[in-house]
């Protein structure tokens, strides 16, 4: 019967900017068994605010869970097969909450909020050379207002619940995964407090080299180091679910969600890369296991560390900041769609911008530019341009940008990728992969299974619970591995077009000034 056939089950939570998912993959084959999905919602409390709610968060993690299992046991699958689970999470988006109560003490405030934007241009004033590299060398990134250390800093100085916590030492900081594994563990009756190194190391609290909190960043940012987690590695045993259909199953797994994609794809050789298409994009290449500092605007970033004895390796990332963001911003602010295969529909509709620019700066420039005060700008309009050629430039805007960070990764290894790995919510755009082939004029690789970052997270949790996902040999994975897009243009119309592409985002810069 189908019972026979499953070996054990392996799942994932996997809490991103936009929704929640929880996933069960059959270890053996790394078949997706069953999901569910909710939206979370945003807040934008105020001009370039970001916040969500941290209940709302895990409120939406117990309800995956529980209706997966339900619809496990529909399809007559026990559920006491699972046995691990992976966390994968939105990374740098900042919690604190009270230990005694158990209450989050403010919103979460999510990785896309500016409003530490003045902040961080003091903060890079005050350094020598006014250098946004001047905590580099440690942390393999640049003074922004998108990692954790500032958003806590505006937490202290703000929010008087948070400074009164923090005094009376009842404070607890995290990313998403720590407030997830503290609340599923117990929460104030035992709940483990704890973070991997992939998301310690969006913190800028992190020395990426000695894979521990940093004492001198932590005195740089004023964040006493009691309110910190535990940092583990992305592979062990941090404590067992506490309620709900999957009590006593180990949480084993944690990994920020690009780290998890990585491992998802089975990057893990030196050199491997892949591109995620989220609420943002998020290009990452595997470097081994030693750190490699980036000349041309990416990050370094701890990529997974896959036990405690097992190396940690790293990676080099391109981040862009808005991706899918745009089409839930066209469908939400402006209205000219009503959902995201509309947009598909209404840009093939047209098959060019007709020389429209869009430049989604909505959070500053990420990667390479690192830029804060930039901001949106759609350009090159004229009496005949119509809303499917700003769908179509909004598509274009998110292959521009890989193109930018794909540029920038080349460059920084001299080795150039000749085909890109990609994955995410977006892929399923036909034409915007066709897009992105012509724009970065090499062949890009959508897997058929789309959920790679919940494999990876799930991978991991398995992996330290003694199930193997990656009996998975590459070769099984190149026969799983489904479309390529070829580059269709010749590569001299698409140099014009990024050409143009630079000049718009030079028109987003300097914008207050
Ligand atoms: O750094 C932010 C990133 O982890 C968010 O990912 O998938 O929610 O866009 P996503």
């Amino acid at each position: 019967s189908h019972r026979i056939m499953l070996g054990p089950l392996v799942a994932a939570i996997d809490q991103g900017t936009s929704s929640t998912r929880f996933l069960v993959f059959n270890s053996k084959t790394a078949e997706l068994l069953s999901h569910h999905q909710v939206e979370i919602r945003q807040s934008f409390p105020k001009e370039g605010w970001v916040e969500e709610d941290p209940k709302e968060i895990l409120q939406s993690v117990y309800e995956c869970m529980e209706r997966t299992c339900e619809k496990l046991t529909q399809l007559n699958i026990d559920i006491s097969n699972i046995k691990a689970i992976g966390v994968t999470n939105q990374r740098e988006t900042t919690l604190v909450w009270d230990k005694e109560s158990g209450e989050p003490l403010y919103n979460a405030i999510v990785w896309l909020d500016l409003r530490t934007q003045s902040t961080v241009e003091r903060l890079i004033n005050k350094t020598p050379g006014q250098n946004k590299n001047h905590l580099k060398h440690k942390t393999g990134l640049p003074i922004s207002t998108y990692f954790s250390a500032v958003k806590l800093r505006w937490l202290m100085d703000n929010v008087d619940e948070v400074h009164n916590a923090v005094v009376s030492h009842r404070a607890m900081f995290g990313t998403v995964d720590s407030w997830l594994i503290w609340c599923l563990t117990g929460g104030k009756s035992g709940g483990v407090h704890c973070t991997d190194v992939t998301n310690a190391s969006r913190t800028m609290l992190f020395n990426i080299h000695t894979l521990d909190w940093d004492p001198e960043l932590c005195k740089y940012f004023g964040v006493p180091m009691e309110i910190l987690p535990r940092v583990r590695s992305s592979s062990e045993i941090y404590g067992l679910m506490k309620s709900g259909p999957l009590s006593g199953i180990p949480i084993s797994g944690c990994l920020g969600d690009q780290s998890a994609a990585l491992v998802g794809q089975m990057c893990f050789q030196d050199g491997q890369a892949k591109n995620t298409y989220g609420t943002g994009c998020f290009l990452l290449r595997n470097t081994g296991p030693k750190p490699v500092m980036s000349d041309h605007g990416l990050l370094t970033t701890v990529a997974y560390k896959l036990g405690r004895d097992k190396p940690a390796f790293y990676a080099l990332e391109g981040s862009v900041a808005i991706a899918g963001a745009v089409v839930r911003w066209l469908q939400d602010n402006l209205g000219i769609i009503g959902s995201s295969e509309e947009l598909e529909k209404l840009a093939a509709s047209v098959g060019t911008s007709y020389g429209c620019y869009f430049v989604p700066a909505f959070s500053g420039l990420y990667a390479p530019y690192w830029e804060p005060s930039a901001r949106g700008i759609i350009c090159g309009l004229t009496q005949f341009t119509n809303k499917n050629h700003v769908a179509f430039a909004a598509l274009e805007a998110v292959c521009f940008q890989t193109r930018e960070i794909l540029d920038a990764m080349n460059q920084d290894s001299g080795i150039p990728l000749t085909q890109l790995q990609v994955d995410g919510g977006m892929t399923s755009n036909r034409l915007l992969m066709q897009l992105q082939a012509d724009i970065l004029c090499i062949p890009v690789v959508r897997p058929s299974m789309p959920e790679t970052t919940a494999l990876g997270a799930a991978m991991a949790a398995g992996a330290a619970e003694g199930v193997s996902v990656w009996s998975l040999s590459p070769e099984d994975l190149s026969e799983v591995t489904s479309e390529k897009s070829e580059p269709q243009i010749n590569p001299e119309e698409s140099e014009f077009r990024y050409a143009r592409w630079k000049k718009a985002v030079q028109k987003s810069m300097n914008w207050e000034t």
